[in-house]
């Protein structure tokens, strides 16, 4: 720590006429020198480390502190502390010349990398998912560079280029998510004794520096061949995207129970709380918890970083790297949108068609999320959502073509929302016929009871106008309501005895 802080410009303020708290804190002004020279020292052989940065590894990452704090090496509380002394800056003597100007900086505006997984990606492949300082990327262009490091000694470390994805570009904010890919020409842990996975994070083109973490271990006997190739565990899995704001609990136990349902028992469902899954939705989804179909992970500490929407472009290449070999077919979309397979067809039949494809596109009817029948005898508060909203759009807002998509995960290295772009293999998008989705939009964000607006039944198949946009009526989800609330009860009940 007293180091660090020397190094980091601090002792150059402590004059002898310092506090006593200070100078308790700071070296002494010769100390400081001498330290600077060896700063100084250490600064110019790590540059010329840098010419080969992974023959030195270790040496220079235990000594490239001096050049600046790494917050990545201290615990929380130090990092704390680094971080309210004088910065860097600082440490230049007064210049002689008045007409030499110096730039003071305080603080640090944005991470190099802040990683939320890191994962295994097949014998001899890994993907780190995260974020990165985005001016950086777009000035800066960093870059990765891979390393394993086995526990035993029988076996040397092993290097690896990485490249890296960006697969929110354009979109984010502060932060940008960055997907580091590190394939190795030979299989890391090969012997199963364990080991570490090592990036080394570049700042890019304007400085030479480098930031070292762990991003991952794998401990003795951890490795599994096996887990990288079919059969997977799962036929499908649901990658949620990031559930904020206030929900309305009803509309995610009815979510819950149709594609329960619709995906079978060879599925599982993962959730990303934001900050919305309240008591009352977290209790929605709990027995199916319990019924290990479903996990919700907290992801709530995101928001101190500021990328787009909730960080969702990292929250689902998480998803997507941590279940890569979890399931055949990987689905992304939102809960107030619900799947269906056109009359004739299976789910199962559907994606055996597909099965050649490594993703295909989904495309919505667009459902009004107010629009009920009119009926004197049923004021609809006892229906389900997909049950009581009946009315379709039939005007579509001009280029609006939202699509969701399933992938087959293996073939994945990063993913966006609408679609994936760095995959292996052909994307089909001609599916009408035979899947769409249900799009009840803002449905889930209504708390009390949506049905606002009354029409009767339109005869014929006649289009309504309401707001100047035209609807049809259309039952096909109503009539499969009975059908999804007896199944709940069924798994319900099995769950609590
Ligand atoms: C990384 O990219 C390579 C192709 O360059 C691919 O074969 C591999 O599966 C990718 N790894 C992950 C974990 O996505
Ligand atoms: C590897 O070497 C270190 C020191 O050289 C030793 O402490 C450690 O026990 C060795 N580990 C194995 C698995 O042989
Ligand atoms: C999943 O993949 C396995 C192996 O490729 C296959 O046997 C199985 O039928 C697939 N299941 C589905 C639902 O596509
Ligand atoms: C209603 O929609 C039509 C086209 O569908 C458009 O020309 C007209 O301006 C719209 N009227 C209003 C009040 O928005």
């Amino acid at each position: 720590m007293r180091k660090d802080s020397a190094c980091n410009g601090g002792g150059s303020t402590a004059t002898p006429t310092s506090s006593a708290a200070q100078i308790s804190l700071y070296p002494s002004c010769v100390e400081t020198k001498r330290f600077f020279a060896l700063c100084f020292l250490v600064s110019l052989v790590m540059v010329l480390w840098q010419l080969q940065p992974y023959e030195s590894s270790l040496f220079v990452a235990s000594n490239r502190r001096c050049i600046q704090p790494s917050r990545a090496l201290l615990n929380p509380s130090e990092a704390q502390k680094v971080s309210s002394l004088p910065s860097p800056a600082v440490e230049k003597p007064a210049p002689s010349d008045p007409n030499k100007r110096t730039f003071k900086s305080y603080g640090s505006a944005a991470a190099l990398f802040v990683q939320m997984g890191a994962y295994r990606g097949g014998p001899n492949t890994f993907a780190v998912v995260g974020l990165s300082s985005k001016p950086l990327h777009v000035y800066a262009k960093p870059f990765y560079k891979c390393e394993w490091i086995p526990n035993s000694n029988s076996s040397r470390p092993i290097k690896a280029k990485a490249y890296k994805m960006l697969p929110d570009w354009g979109y984010g904010h502060v932060y940008t998510v960055v997907i580091v890919n590190c394939t190795f020409s030979e299989k890391p842990n090969v012997d199963n004794a364990g080991g570490r996975l090592v990036i080394y994070a570049y700042y890019g083109d304007m400085r030479k520096n480098y930031e070292r973490f762990v991003a991952m271990e794998e401990k003795p006997g951890e490795y599994d061949e096996g887990r990288y190739s079919a059969p997977y565990k799962y036929d499908y899995l649901y990658c949620g995207s990031c559930l904020y704001g206030d929900l309305n609990a009803n509309r995610i136990r009815e979510w819950m129970a149709y594609h329960a349902l619709f995906f079978g028992p060879r599925s599982h469902f993962v959730f990303h709380d934001a900050g919305g899954v309240s008591p009352a939705v977290r209790a929605a989804l709990e027995p199916w918890v319990r019924a290990g179909r479903a996990t919700v992970q907290d992801i709530r500490d995101q928001e101190v970083y500021d990328g787009y929407y909730y960080n969702q472009f990292m929250v689902v290449n998480d998803c997507l790297h941590r279940y890569k070999h979890a399931a055949n077919w990987t689905f992304f979309f939102d809960v107030d949108e619900y799947l269906h397979v056109m009359e004739g067809n299976t789910l199962e039949s559907v994606l055996e068609e597909f099965k050649d494809y490594t993703q295909f596109t989904i495309e919505q009817n667009t459902m009004s999320s107010s629009m009920c029948v009119q009926d004197p005898n049923n004021d609809h508060s006892s229906e389900w959502g997909f049950e009581k909203l009946v009315f379709q759009q039939t005007t579509r807002p001009p280029g609006h073509k939202d699509r969701k998509y399933a992938i087959q995960a293996k073939n994945a290295y990063a993913t966006g929302v609408h679609m994936s772009q760095n995959v292996i293999g052909k994307t089909l998008h001609q599916t009408e016929s035979k899947i769409r989705y249900y799009h009840y939009h803002n449905s889930i964000n209504v708390m009390g009871e949506p049905c606002r607006d009354f029409f009767p039944i339109p005869k014929n198949g006649m289009e309504i106008r309401h707001n100047n946009i035209s609807y049809v009526y259309d039952d096909t989800m109503k009539r499969k309501a009975g059908t999804v609330k007896a199944f709940e009860e069924r798994m319900i009940r099995s769950v609590h005895t």
